[in-house]
C-alpha cells in the first residue's frame, strides 16, 4: 500500500503541474467520477469518503458545475509545545493539518470547511448565475489531510430531464454531454449512484455507465438511501448480482438525510450511524464488512491501484511523446528556455516527473500487486 500511495501522489503532482501551466489533463489520469440522477446522493457519497463536510448538498440541482477534487494524504505535523500554531488551529473545530486550496485561489489555504463550501457555491454562482444554471467549466479543489486516501474524485451534476429556472430547454442533453466528457475517458472509474428506494432497472446512471463501459470493468454500483427502503425490503438480491450484475459489484451506503443536514449532523456521527445500521440490520448483519462508506473507500483505492498499474505503459508512452514534442518545439525556438516560457516549464516538469516516476516504479515493481 505504501508504494501505491506514493505513486498516486506523483500522478496527482503531475496533473497539478499541468493545471498550473494551463493544460488540462494532457495525460488521461485515473479519476473517480460520480454518475446518477439528481438527488440520488452523489455529493453525499463523496463527502462521506472524504470524511469532512464541505460539499453543497440538498434536494434539487445543487451541484451545477463539475468539481475536480484531489484528496492528498499528508501526515499530521508534530508540533513542539510553544511552537506557533498554524492558521487552522485558532478556530475551535478546525484542524491545522487539514485544509483546502482552490486552483482559482492559488496559495490560499482554507482551514474552515464551511468556507470551502461557501467558495464552491460562490464560484458556481459566478459562472452559472443563481437560478439553477449549469456550466461545464470545472472547479478544481485540493484537500490536504492526514485522514484521506490519496484519490482524485469528480463530483458532477445529476442527470435530469425537466428544465427548471434558467436551465436551457435541452438540459437533459447538456448534462449528459457534460457527464459523458468525464465518464467516457477509458481510465475513469465510475461510481454509478442509485437510490435504493428507487427501481434499479430505471437507473439513468447505470444505463449511461453501461453505454461507456459495456464490459463493466470500471463501474462500481453504489446504493444510497438504504435506510429509506420500505420495511421488509432490502438490497441483498442486488448485492448478490441477481438484478443487474456489475463486475465490480455494488456497495450499499447510508448518508445523512436532509434533516441531518439541516441539523448539521457531523460526518463522524453519520459514519458511526451508518456502521450501526449495517451491523444491526437483519439483512446486512452477516455481511456488514462489505457494506458502508469505509468499504467503498477501500474498494476504490484497490481499483485505482489496479487501474494505474494497467495504464502505466500508456502513461509512460504519452510522457515520452510529450517530451519529444516539447523538445522539438524548443529546438525550433532556438533552444531559448526562459522561465516564462510555458513549454520550457512543462518540459522541466515532465522531465522531473519521468525521473521520479522511474525511481518509484523501478524501486517497487514487486509491490505492484494489490493487497486489500
Ligand atoms: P446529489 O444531487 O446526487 O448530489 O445528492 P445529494 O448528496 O445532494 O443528496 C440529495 C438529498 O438526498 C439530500 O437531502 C440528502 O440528505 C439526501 N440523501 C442522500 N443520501 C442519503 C441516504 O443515504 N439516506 C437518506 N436518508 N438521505 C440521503
Ligand atoms: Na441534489
Ligand atoms: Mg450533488
Amino acid at each position: 500500500m505504501a508504494m501505491d500511495q506514493s505513486l498516486i501522489k506523483l500522478v496527482n503532482k503531475l496533473q497539478d503541474a499541468f493545471n498550473n501551466v494551463g493544460i488540462q489533463n494532457p495525460i488521461d489520469l485515473p479519476q473517480i467520477t460520480v454518475l446518477g440522477s439528481q438527488s440520488s446522493g452523489k455529493s453525499s457519497v463523496l463527502e462521506n469518503i472524504v470524511g469532512r463536510d464541505f460539499l453543497p448538498r440538498g434536494t434539487g440541482i445543487v451541484t451545477r458545475r463539475p468539481l475536480v477534487l484531489q484528496l492528498i494524504n499528508r501526515p499530521a505535523v508534530p508540533r513542539a509545545n510553544g511552537e506557533a500554531a498554524p492558521p487552522g488551529s485558532d478556530k475551535g473545530a478546525n484542524n491545522p493539518d487539514e485544509w483546502g486550496e482552490f486552483l482559482h485561489l492559488p496559495g490560499e489555504k482554507i482551514y474552515d470547511f464551511e468556507k470551502i463550501r461557501e467558495e464552491i457555491v460562490r464560484d458556481t454562482e459566478l459562472k452559472t448565475g443563481k437560478n439553477a444554471g449549469i456550466s461545464p467549466q470545472p472547479i478544481n479543489l485540493r484537500i490536504y489531510s492526514p485522514n484521506v486516501l490519496t484519490l482524485t474524485l469528480v463530483d458532477l451534476p445529476g442527470l435530469t430531464k425537466v428544465p427548471v429556472g434558467d436551465q436551457p430547454r435541452d438540459i437533459e442533453r447538456q448534462i449528459r454531454d457534460m457527464v459523458l466528457k468525464f465518464i467516457s475517458k477509458p481510465n475513469a472509474v465510475i461510481l454509478a449512484v442509485t437510490a435504493a428506494n428507487t427501481d434499479l432497472a430505471n437507473s439513468d446512471g447505470l444505463k449511461l455507465a453501461r453505454e461507456v463501459d459495456p464490459e463493466g470493468t470500471r463501474t462500481v454500483g453504489v446504493l444510497t438511501k438504504v435506510d429509506l427502503m420500505d420495511a421488509g425490503t432490502d438490497v441483498v438480491d442486488i448485492l448478490a448480482g441477481r438484478v443487474i450484475p456489475l463486475r465490480l459489484g455494488y456497495v450499499p451506503v447510508v448518508n445523512r438525510g436532509q434533516r441531518d443536514i439541516d441539523q448539521k449532523k457531523l460526518v463522524s456521527a453519520a459514519l458511526n450511524a451508518e456502521k450501526d445500521f449495517f451491523e444491526n440490520h437483519p439483512s446486512y448483519r452477516s455481511k456488514a464488512q462489505y457494506c458502508g462508506t469505509p468499504f467503498l473507500a477501500r474498494k476504490l483505492n484497490t481499483i485505482l491501484m489496479h487501474h494505474i498499474r494497467n495504464t502505466l505503459p500508456d502513461i509512460k508512452n504519452k510522457i515520452g511523446s510529450q517530451l519529444a514534442k516539447f523538445q522539438a518545439e524548443l529546438a525550433s525556438l532556438g533552444g531559448a528556455m526562459g522561465e516564462s516560457n510555458s513549454a520550457g516549464v512543462v518540459l522541466q516538469i515532465i522531465t522531473e516527473f519521468a525521473n521520479e516516476f522511474r525511481t518509484v516504479i523501478d524501486g517497487n515493481s514487486n509491490d505492484l500487486t494489490i493487497n486489500e
